[in-house]
Parts: structure tokens; sequence; C-alpha cells
């Protein structure tokens, strides 16, 4: 059986780092209140002049170079943001150029938070059905930008970054084993931006009524999230007949700390086998997962045969769980 397996991985977070103690003079807010609500302890704010594609090229060019391909190698390209360039066209239009993918095809797929996820799978699907051979994912996001840094609710959690995901055909039982994605719009309204889109399109007014910046009611948020990240791992491992302790390593969306320790306590997981860097990037959307795994790829957590769980939750409410074979 064909499954698309992971052969190279790049990351990239912008130079500028806002701490906590530089937040606790932007808003009303402590180093101490952040760290024990969320977990974060700094974050990456990218600079006027950097827009997500620019992020997301530098992390695909890593893992192109990781992966031993250049980038004619590549069939089509998948950005998961929140945060596109533009409205259009796509980041991935401008991640194909940029990187010089001549023969790619390239979309975009927006599930905010849970864009890894959705990125992998949509990108996963090309090569499960033999259409393509070689499919790079990317999460990008600058979501510093659409940050109200008067709003200490959010301000204190968005970041940004890009993590890519160079995806190959393989045959050898390694590569992702499943991917479950889940939607439920009657959540909507707990986590989005209301204005720019169609339903309130840019004006004089709704720039002065702050509707440009992302909106959320965290504490319900965090009650929803907490559920719904136990739920879809626990799902996708009793598919496989697989329990908690045949998992080597989980990489969760990084949106906070809490939030983590709970999920995984519902799955099972004993924290040392899950991987946390939201400490140093805070909630980089769509990007953190693959972050995450670069990370984790370079500091060796991963072998050969390890068995790598990964979940991500996010505005829609969406969400999803991936299950892989290194
Ligand atoms: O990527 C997916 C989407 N996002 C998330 O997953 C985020 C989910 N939610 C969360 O992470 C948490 O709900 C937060 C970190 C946003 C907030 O933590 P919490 O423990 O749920 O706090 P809360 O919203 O219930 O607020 C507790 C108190 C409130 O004050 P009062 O009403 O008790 O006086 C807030 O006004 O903390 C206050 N507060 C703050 N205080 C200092 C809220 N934000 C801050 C802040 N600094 N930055």
């Amino acid at each position: 059986m064909t499954r698309a397996k992971i052969i190279g991985v790049g990351s990239y977070a912008p130079k500028r780092i806002l701490t906590n103690a530089d937040l606790e003079k932007m808003v009303e807010t402590s180093d101490e209140w952040i760290v024990q609500r969320s977990g974060i302890r700094e974050r990456r704010i990218a600079d006027d002049t950097e827009a997500s594609s620019d992020l997301a090229v530098k992390a695909a060019q890593q893992a192109l170079e990781r992966a031993n391909l250049v980038p004619e190698d590549i069939d089509f390209i998948v950005v998961g943001t929140t945060t596109p360039d533009m409205f259009f066209p796509t980041t991935a239009n401008m991640v194909q150029h940029r990187l010089g993918c001549r023969q790619a095809g390239s979309v975009d797929v927006l599930a905010a938070c849970a864009g890894s996820v959705y990125s992998l799978a949509v990108g996963s699907q090309f090569i499960q059905t033999g259409k393509y051979r070689r499919v790079l994912c990317i999460g990008a996001e600058t979501l510093s930008k659409i940050t109200d840094f008067t709003d200490r609710g959010t301000c204190v959690l968005l970041a940004d970054a890009a993590g890519a995901a160079v995806l190959e055909a393989s045959d050898d039982g390694s590569g992702l084993l499943d991917v479950d994605l889940y939607s439920d719009g009657r959540y909507w309204e707990l986590l989005y931006m209301p204005g720019g889109g169609s339903r309130h399109p840019a004006t004089p007014e709704t720039v002065a009524a702050r509707m440009h910046y992302a909106k959320m009611k965290g504490a319900e948020v965090f009650k929803v999230a907490v559920r719904m990240f136990g739920e879809c791992a626990t799902k996708i491992l009793e598919r496989h007949g697989l329990t908690a302790r045949d998992i080597d390593l989980f990489i969760p969306h990084q949106a906070n700390l809490r939030i983590i320790e709970a999920a995984v306590k519902r799955v099972g997981l004993p924290m040392d086998k899950v991987f946390v860097n939201i400490d140093r990037y805070g909630n980089t959307g769509a990007a953190s997962v693959y972050v995450a795994l670069e990370e984790a790829v370079s500091a060796g957590r991963l072998k050969r045969g390890d068995l790598l769980l990964l979940a991500a939750f996010g505005g829609g409410f969406a969400w999803g769980a991936a299950l892989m074979r290194w």
C-alpha cells in the first residue's frame, strides 16, 4: 500500500523575540500570569516587511534541502494558513513561485489552528491515490498581523512561524497510517476575525471597530479544545487497535500548556511522550505542529519505526488527528 512518508522537515521563525516582560509594558498582564495560564515565556513576531509566505519559503527550503530534493521535484504544494499574504492569489502560489516549483499545483487550506493536520491530510491524499509522488506541506502564520495588542486575552498567546514537511510516496510500511478531520461550525463565534471578508468588507468603520483582529472567548475555547483534542486522539488509536502505550511521541498543537496537559491525561499519555515547545513560540496556529515536528526530529526524538501521533484544533471549530509510522 502506498503511503505518504515525511522525508524532510524544516521550520523558520522571525528573529524578533517578544518576551512576557515586553508584554507587561504593553497590556495589564504579568510574566507569572502568562506562564501559569498558558506555559508561554516568549514568542516570535514578524517585522513589517515579513508576510506568511516569506516564513513559509524559508521553512520549505530547509525541508527540501533535508529531503535532498530540488524545487522541480515537487508535484504539489499545500499551505495551511489563517493569515495569507493577501485574499488572493493564494499564499501557496507565492511559495510555488518563490521556490521555483515549476511543476507544482498549489492550494491554501484554511482550517485556523487545525491547518497543520488539515494540510497534511489534503497533501497526503494525492500521494495515496497515486496522483502525485512528492508533495510539500506547509503551515505558515503571521498571527501577529491580526492580533489586537490592546487585548490581553489574545496578544499574549498568538505568534508567528512556519514549518514544512516534504511527503513522498513510500511502500515500505512507514508513513501516514491514518488521518481524521472534524469540524463543528456551532462554535464559530468562540474564535474568529469578523472583518475583511464578504460578511464585513473593510471600511473605515470596520477598522475603527477593531474588526480586523482575532476575537476569542478563551475560557470557552479551552473547554471545547480539551474535550475534542482528547476525543480525536483516542478515536484514531482505538480504530487501529492501539493504546496510549503504543505511542512513542505525541506532537499536539501548541495553544496552551494546560490544554495539552489536560488532553493527554484524557488519552492516558505520560508527559515525557509529549513534545512541547510552546514556552518559546506561543501559539503559531497552522505552523505549530510542523515547527514542533522539525524540533523533535532535530533533537533526535524520533527514530525509524516509531509511532507518532499528531493532533490539532482551532477556530471553526476544526480539529483532527494523524497517526504516522516514522
Ligand atoms: O489555537 C487554538 C485557539 N486558542 C486556544 O486554545 C486558547 C484557549 N484558551 C486559553 O488558552 C485560556 O483560556 C487563556 C490563556 C486565554 C485564558 O486563561 P484562563 O485560565 O481561561 O483565564 P480566563 O479567561 O478565565 O480569565 C481569568 C482572569 C480574568 O480576570 P477576572 O475576570 O477573573 O478578574 C481575565 O480578565 O484572567 C484575566 N486575564 C488576564 N490577566 C492577566 C485574561 N488575560 C489575561 C492576561 N494577563 N493576559
